[in-house]
């Protein structure tokens, strides 16, 4: 049997742990395949699109950012990738058609959503932190459930205004007020790359909260960004970001070898221990 082959398109991809990931899953399900980096430069998409029509790729996920920038080059998109125009996961389908789905909804949904009561959060205040490749999915997933009362800021407002075009119901605040505007949510969530490891963090600080705030950060390395400890130590219900990235893995995967792959505690000790 002749091995099929996987990968993520992205720049910069070097951290990356998908491979990581769907390498374990085919060697638990016996399945011959080899998922790798396919770092390309934005010129390069449509070539290894191409790639998934010849069958000589089986599947691709698209990671930051070409997650829009891709949509062009595919053949349909379908359900979540339709509703969010941001496709992470590509395939060919029975009528040789190249098809972008998006697993990024199911992955919120199953890492936070599912975790909660869905009654307690459809009153709740919710602040979105940031517009980048990953936010129109959380806003989708929560409007899924009708839970609608959504704010969002972003250091770049006509990105947040963008999303809002796509989600009329969101409202705006503007990036220097979220230190006063934290005081009225119940759930905030961190969509922007700030607190990630070697990177930058927030230079305001979000101090004005509810002693019963929820926080969830996108965030999985490290598993416990400043933002995060700080919250963590007042006693915050938080969420990091790793399952998120196991849940979008597990409905790929679905989506290319028709099984479910189990998350569990032995695959995200393997992945905790190959955080860099
Ligand atoms: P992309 O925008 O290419 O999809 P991303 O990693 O998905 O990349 O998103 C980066 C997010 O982090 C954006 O919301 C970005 O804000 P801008 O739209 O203003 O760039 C946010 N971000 C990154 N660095 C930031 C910083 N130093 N201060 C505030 N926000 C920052």
């Amino acid at each position: 049997m002749i091995e099929k082959k996987y990968g993520v398109i992205g720049n910069p991809l070097s951290h990356s742990l998908s491979p990581l990931l769907h390498n374990f899953w085919f060697k638990k399900h016996n399945i011959k395949a080899n998922y790798s980096l396919i770092e390309i430069k934005e010129d390069q998409i449509e070539e290894i699109v191409n790639k998934i029509k010849k069958e000589e790729l089986q599947g691709i996920n698209v990671t930051v950012p070409y997650k829009q920038a891709v949509i062009p080059f595919l053949d349909l998109i379908i359900n979540d990738a339709k509703e969010t125009s941001s496709v992470n996961t590509i395939y060919l389908n029975n009528e040789k058609k190249v098809v972008g789905e998006n697993t990024d909804v199911y992955g919120f949904n199953s890492s936070f959503i599912k975790k909660l009561n869905n009654e307690d959060l459809l009153e709740k205040k919710i602040l979105i932190l940031g517009a980048g490749g990953v936010t129109p999915s959380i806003i989708y997933s929560l409007k899924k459930k009708k839970i609608e009362k959504i704010y969002i800021s972003n250091r770049t407002v006509e990105k947040a205004q963008s999303i809002k075009a796509k989600f009329p119901f969101i409202e705006i605040i503007l990036w220097e007020n979220i230190n006063d505007i934290s005081l009225e949510m119940d759930v905030i969530i961190n969509t922007t790359s700030l607190g990630m490891k070697n990177g930058s963090d927030f230079k305001q600080e979000i101090e004005k909260i509810k002693p019963k705030l929820i926080y969830y950060d996108v965030i999985y390395n490290p598993l416990e960004t400043k933002l995060l400890k700080k919250f963590k130590e007042k006693e915050i219900r938080t969420f990091n970001g790793l399952d998120m990235f196991l849940y979008q893995g597990q409905k790929s995967f679905c989506l290319w070898n028709k099984i479910n792959p189990e998350v569990d505690q032995e695959l995200k000790n393997i992945i905790i221990s190959n955080l860099k």
